[in-house]
């Protein structure tokens, strides 16, 4: 996918081999740049929720409870503009009662994660320069009641548990019932972790800096491939005489000569891995076939000691695999598979592995939704799960069926153990973990909150009951309500319309201070999400957040047109060859029913935005002014203007031949670039449009973004460029993201502004 609008990723690339900009004598600025940072400035004060509040915001990772289920830790990371430094923390936080969480400041960052109940391992770097490896800690945590006061503290100081070969380490998972610590390094061809530093060496004094490559991937998202590839190490990790933590010194690499790499370049993490007693069970691309153009991922296990091979669990004729996850008793693996090599938003469907029967069964085959992460209970009788629907991410309970006789992908299922039933019903919800007693921990964000941690209580694993038990969500961290309590965002309000075939969604989040019947006093701006396979969905995010435009005046319309996903299967796949079509017809649309229905908005201060499939789209619509949308101002982020070349420039090559069926040069695909490629209509651009495009983006390489601006200066059209040379498809850095917004809330001001 291209990821681009809330928090999921987009497809397309960008040229590194080109001289970065930063090393080229600068050109002289024009004078528009020499006064950009003085000619706008943000809404802003104590009830404004504006783009500098958005980067300072804290930004909580996911919650992670104990073995016990009484404590929970999550790590916080905050951005300061005073020191432009970004401070971490971990919080401590107990899930069953109403103590204060405790927060333990990392001044140096790094990672951490439970070894038992009551003690943290913080993995951390050590050193400068070669000599940097990644040192283990453990931290004791007390958690006690006291007559009738319970306090939650830790120890001054933390233990050295032992040092790791290198600083690169990290996506750690312990399980205790084992005493190994699994993690990932990235390590040359010959496997060895403790070999890295001196290959780094040699890598680095080898007299040139060329790269060379026989085979794909040779780049990938923000990355030119290296000689190392991602691999995963065991090393024992367990509690010696008296009760000191001790890391073991053998790293074992159980992948070593299979050509299997996990996590999975480039998003993998923890997901992509599980760890039971005695095996862990991963993911990893099929190392037979090229990289760029196929999207298959077979899922293995493998023992802890690596003494054995990795054995297949997929059937080989699956698509990609993601999340593989052990049953509690670890004699079951599930994990989400797609059917279809070379589509990577084909319906993700839940499987699972027996693995005493040797048996592999389908469960969702039924369900028309893509399932993303999978838990199972503690007593195994219940797979909980997360999946987008309806533009949430909701939690769903789904019985665990008997194993069928034989390995099947239609196995004949009831609805009870084929169709999930939802559990939330708003926000989007991550890192499901079903804890003792009926309960299960997750981590959601929402439109108003950054991530906070949740609890399901009431949870039954009694089969018949799991639809119509009446379950709690309890809120247990309130990390960002005091920042965000005077700012009254929007909670987005939903609105459904009739699309090309279809019934659309899409969100309004309308200015603070809304007036009802005030007339044409708001600007209005369209969002268009990337993808094409995306959706606004009731999330947060730190980089499209559709409460800042709202924030910043403007009357906010987010639509989830043709190619969305959370809506089935059906609308998702309905994009493929049709990138020009359905989607406009379906947004255009849903913009006719928002102009019709609030005469509140001013249709003559009218903009539109959007970054990669999103960047296409407003391409797209500057080559068709007969769609009448009437914007003043258009904003491209990363996004396509030659699909073509984009078909042979990005890194993953089987996103352009899903979606255009074909290679670039094939009769099919050609024909349809024909009729959507936006480059070809180019003679009618007209409307002002702002450009913004990373130059470490190997999706969609900002060639892209430079072609447009010469096609629109050339035209004589109001552009600006705005290039950002070490960010990927995303604007990630602090300062560049608050250059990002004054960027756009200074671009269409100048053109629907006025109300000031
Ligand atoms: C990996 O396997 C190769 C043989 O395929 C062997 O030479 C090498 O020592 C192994 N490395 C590790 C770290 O086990
Ligand atoms: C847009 O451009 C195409 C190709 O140059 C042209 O055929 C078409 O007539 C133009 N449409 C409008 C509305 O100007």
């Amino acid at each position: 996918m291209w990821f681009s609008g809330i928090g999921i990723p987009i497809s397309i690339l960008g040229l590194v081999s080109q001289v970065p900009l930063q090393n080229q004598n600068p050109p002289e600025p024009t004078p528009a740049s020499m006064v950009s940072t003085v000619d706008f400035s943000f809404k802003e004060g104590p009830d404004v929720f504006s783009p500098k509040d958005l980067v300072t915001l804290a930004r909580p990772g996911t919650g992670v409870a104990n073995s016990a289920g009484d404590l929970l830790i999550v790590p916080v990371s905050k951005y300061s503009l005073d020191d432009k430094k970004n401070h971490k923390s971990i919080f401590i936080a107990p899930i069953e009662s109403t103590v204060q969480p405790l927060e333990i400041p990392l001044a140096n960052g790094g990672d951490a994660f439970w070894l038992d109940y009551r003690t943290v391992a913080h993995a951390v770097d050590e050193g400068e320069g070669k000599d940097k490896v990644k040192t283990l800690y453990a931290l004791s945590i007390k958690y006690e009641t006291e007559s009738s006061t319970t306090t939650l503290s830790t120890l001054d100081t933390s233990a050295l548990i032992g040092k790791f070969p290198t600083a690169s380490v990290g996506n750690f998972k312990f399980n205790s019932k084992s005493d190994y610590l699994v993690f990932s390094d990235n390590v040359f061809p010959d496997g060895d972790i403790n070999a890295v530093k001196k290959h780094d060496e040699e890598w680095e004094n080898r007299g040139d800096n060329a790269y060379v490559y026989d085979d794909t991937f040779e780049r990938q998202w923000d990355t030119w491939v290296g000689p190392k590839r991602s691999s995963l190490f065991t090393v024992t990790l367990a509690k010696g005489p008296g009760g000191k933590w001790i890391l073991g010194n053998e790293f074992v690499n159980p992948l070593n000569g299979t050509g299997h790499h996990t996590p999975v370049e480039p998003f993998g993490g923890t997901d992509d891995f599980d760890v039971s007693a005695s095996h862990i069970a991963y993911t990893t691309k099929d190392p037979k076939l090229p990289p760029a153009w196929h999207t298959k991922q077979g899922v293995y296990i493998v023992d802890l000691e690596g003494k054995t091979k990795p054995k297949e669990l997929t059937s080989g004729k699956q698509g990609a695999t993601h999340g593989p996850v052990f049953s509690q008793k670890g004699d079951k693996v599930a994990w989400v598979e797609l059917d279809e090599d070379g589509y990577e938003s084909d319906r993700g469907k839940v499987v699972i592995y027996d693995l005493n029967k040797d048996v592999r069964f389908t469960l969702t085959q039924k369900w028309d939704r893509s399932a993303a992460e999978l838990a199972f209970s503690p007593d195994d009788k219940v797979l909980y799960l997360t999946a987008g629907d309806i533009a949430r991410i909701k939690v769903f309970a789904l019985p665990v069926p008997p194993t069928p006789k034989s390995s099947t992908t239609h196995p004949d299922l009831s609805d009870e153990y084929s169709t999930p039933h939802a559990l939330t019903s708003n926000g989007a919800a991550a890192a499901i973990q079903p804890l003792a007693n009926g309960r299960l921990l997750f981590t959601s964000s929402s439109f108003t909150s950054p991530n906070d941690v949740f609890v399901i209580r009431g949870l039954s694993e009694d089969l018949d009951s799991v639809a119509v038990k009446k379950t709690k969500v309890e809120q247990l961290t309130k990390f960002t309500a005091d920042a965000l309590s005077s700012k009254s965002l929007s909670l987005g309000e939903d609105f459904w319309f009739d699309g090309a075939e279809k019934k659309i969604q899409g969100w309004i989040l309308k200015p603070p201070g809304f007036k009802e019947g005030a007339k044409k006093k708001y600007p209005i701006v369209l969002l268009i999400h990337g993808g094409p396979q995306g959706a606004w969905e009731d999330q947060w995010s730190t980089r499209w957040n559709p409460n800042i435009f709202a924030q910043q005046g403007y009357f906010t319309v987010a639509i989830n047109p043709t190619g969305s996903t959370t809506f089935g299967q059906e609308l998702t796949d309905a994009i493929q060859k049709d990138w020009g079509g359905k989607p406009f017809v379906d947004m255009l649309n849903g913009w006719k029913y928002i102009l019709d229905k609030y005469p509140e908005v001013d249709p003559d201060r009218a903009v539109a935005a959007g970054a990669s499939w999103g960047g296409y789209a407003i391409n797209w619509i500057q080559g068709h002014p007969e769609y009448g949308f009437g914007f003043k101002a258009l904003f491209c982020h990363d996004g396509v203007f030659d699909a073509k070349y984009n078909g042979y420039s990005t890194d993953e090559l089987f996103f352009f031949n899903h979606e255009w069926g074909g290679r670039p040069w094939d009769k099919e695909a050609q024909a349809v670039l024909e009729k959507y490629n936006p480059a070809n209509f180019v003679s009618n651009w007209s409307t002002p449009q702002l450009i913004v495009h990373g130059s470490k983006d190997y999706r969609l390489p900002e060639t892209d973004g430079i072609g447009a601006f010469h096609a629109l200066q050339q035209l004589g059209v109001p552009t600006r460029l705005v290039i950002f040379p070490d960010e990927n498809h995303w604007v990630l850095n602090h300062g560049n993201s608050l250059k990002w917004n004054f960027e756009v809330f200074r671009w269409f001001d100048k053109f629907v502004g006025g109300d000031k």
